[in-house]
């Protein structure tokens, strides 16, 4: 029997945790032959509505689920992890800007990034949820000196699947006869959905629909689709969000493409190495593609003035969110 892999997740007894933990502990992630034991944080508050979430985890007798730990520490919770989701933090109200969480989340990423600096396997890999998770995965970054920049990644895979699912409502397809859509910048309005190198069915979305849809409702009702959800549901959105956890941690673990295979390329908010012009040391989402464990940004793309100008402001507005932080940044 395979070794199990020890998984921590923040904010468990949140809404995306309960959506997230039973995937995990279903084989979704890590495949159907790879046991896991979960280390679940939880601030004080939350940690009695976690007890009640590990009793319905014990009571779906997953097959895979070796282990359930449960604590408020963070050194505890990351004791000897492989894989950190990083989810707890406050979710925004409908009168916000996912930036309006800096001040109340960013330095919940200070303690973390320190705790898995020192208590995490060597073979970490992170994924910040949290909002603003570009932002929040720069600062923990930053608090693990001792941790590789380059395993800490901001979702933004929620946007590739929204933007996919948006592409395929219009042209009659499925969400996954979408390749190539990839995630420039922020996970917030001001991101860039990449439609032109998009392709449906193996050809290009920018043959098969007009720029005016694509430049006008297809980016607005991406870039603002957390929003809508709020809007309507009263809370930020939690099954899809934790879908793309799944999706992005799962594409890590297994691998996508080949590198020079940019086919099938996905989104990954991940460290600026100066790629594109994006200054160094930003977590930006760009496209990429994974080998076991690791990820390479798709090289060699081609931007238009209108796609330039996207991206030049999403980098703007990350520069800004560096610049607010500035003092959590060690
Ligand atoms: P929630 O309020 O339902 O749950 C958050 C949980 O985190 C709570 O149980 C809370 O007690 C816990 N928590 C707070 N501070 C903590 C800390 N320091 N350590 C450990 N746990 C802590 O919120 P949610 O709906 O699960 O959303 C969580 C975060 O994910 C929010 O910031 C939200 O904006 C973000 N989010 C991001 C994406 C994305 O695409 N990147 C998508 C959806 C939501
Ligand atoms: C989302 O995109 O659904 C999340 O980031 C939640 C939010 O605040 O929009």
């Amino acid at each position: 029997m395979t070794a199990p892999i020890r998984i921590s997740v923040t904010g468990a007894a949140g809404n995306i945790g309960y959506a997230l933990l039973f995937r995990l502990a279903a084989g979704d992630c890590y495949g159907k032959d790879q046991p896991i034991i979960l280390q679940l944080l939880e601030i004080p508050p939350g940690m009695k509505a976690l007890e009640g979430v590990v009793m319905e985890l014990l009571d779906s007798a997953f097959p895979l689920l070796h282990g359930v730990e449960i604590s408020d520490d963070p050194n505890k919770a990351f004791s000897g992890i492989n894989q950190a989701f990083l989810v707890g933090s406050r979710p925004r109200t409908k009168d916000m800007n996912r930036a309006d969480l800096i001040s109340a989340n960013g330095p919940i990423f200070t303690g973390q990034g320190r705790a898995l600096n020192d208590n995490a396997a060597d073979d970490l890999r992170v994924l910040v949820v949290g909002n603003p998770c570009n932002t929040n995965a720069l600062i923990a970054a930053h608090s693990a000196p001792g941790i590789p920049k380059n395993r800490f990644h901001a979702m933004t895979r929620l946007d590739e699947n929204r933007a996919k699912a948006q592409l395929a409502k219009k042209l009659g397809s499925l969400p996954g006869e979408v390749s190539n859509l990839g995630i420039w910048g922020n996970h917030s309005d001001t991101m860039y959905p990449d439609f032109a190198h998009a392709k449906v069915r193996g050809q290009a979305v920018t043959e098969q629909v007009g720029r005016d849809w694509l430049e006008g409702d297809f980016l607005k009702t991406v870039a603002t689709r957390g929003k809508a959800i709020i809007e309507a549901r009263g809370q930020s959105s939690a099954a899809s969000a934790a879908a793309a956890a799944i999706d992005h941690m799962s594409t890590l673990w297994h691998g996508s493409a080949s590198p020079s295979d940019a086919a099938t390329f996905t989104s990954m908010g991940v460290w600026s190495d100066g790629q594109y012009g994006v200054p160094k040391g930003l977590i930006f989402s760009f496209p990429v593609t994974s080998g076991k464990g690791d990820y390479q940004i798709v090289e060699g793309l081609e931007h238009d003035d209108f796609a330039r100008a996207k991206i030049a402001a999403t980098t703007q507005e990350l520069v800004n969110e560096r610049e607010t932080v500035k003092d959590l940044l060690a």
